[in-house]
């Protein structure tokens, strides 16, 4: 597996691994991303797909995909809170990550975050998160990089007739360096 920065060519891969999560909960997985009631359309997709690569290119938010065979089968997004850098919440920076299903438990998910945070240095002073808090292996990975808890909003999260709590973790840039052993 390689690990790099976004191409225009990735779309079609990282939309196929987002299109499964919806896939995923109708099979009943605990997939730890609130999702859309439906599948958003690839029309609406690609203007978010635009948008990550142009704000990528201007290096305004971070992407790192993880790459096998070929394909795309990960990725990690850091953008700044409200989107931009330039407000007064832009030192701030929101991470996303999702790795394609055949691929998860491989260190591809630990990789993808080491290359994002080494990225943020120097350009957040905060990253933060929100991870379903019954999302137990998601919480062991933020926490080997660093990550601290910082609060919980019960019921955050309406999934069919259930609702979950959402956890959110931080870690302060200032000073982070990578964990020795970030596997274990
Ligand atoms: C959460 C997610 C991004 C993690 O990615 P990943 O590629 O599975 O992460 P890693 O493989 O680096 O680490 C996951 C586990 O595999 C283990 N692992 C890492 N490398 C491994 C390897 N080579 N062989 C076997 N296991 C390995 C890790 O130690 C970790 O174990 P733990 O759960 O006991 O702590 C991924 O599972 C995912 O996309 N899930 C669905 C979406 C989601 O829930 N996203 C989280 C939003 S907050």
């Amino acid at each position: 597996m390689i690990f790099r920065d976004l191409l225009w060519s990735d779309f079609d891969s990282l939309l196929e691994t987002y299109y499964h999560l919806y896939e995923e909960r109708a099979a009943g997985e605990p997939i730890g991303i609130h999702l859309f009631a439906q599948p958003p359309s690839k029309a609406e997709e690609v203007e978010w797909f635009a948008n990550l690569y142009r704000k990528n290119l201007a290096r305004e938010w971070i992407c790192a995909v993880a790459e096998e065979g070929g394909r795309a089968v990960g990725s990690c997004v850091i953008q700044p809170e409200g989107g931009r850098r330039d407000s007064e919440i832009g030192h701030v920076g929101v991470l996303g990550i999702l790795v394609d299903h055949r691929y998860r438990g491989r260190g591809a998910g630990t990789s993808l975050l080491l290359r994002s945070l080494e990225q943020a240095r120097g350009q957040f002073e905060i990253v933060r998160l929100g991870v379903f808090a019954n999302n137990e292996s998601a919480k062991r990975l933020y926490r080997r990089m660093g990550f601290t808890t910082y609060g919980q909003l019960p019921r955050a999260i309406r999934r069919g007739t259930a609702h979950l709590d959402e956890e959110f973790m931080f870690v302060n840039m200032e000073g982070w360096v990578p964990p020795p052993s970030p596997n274990r």
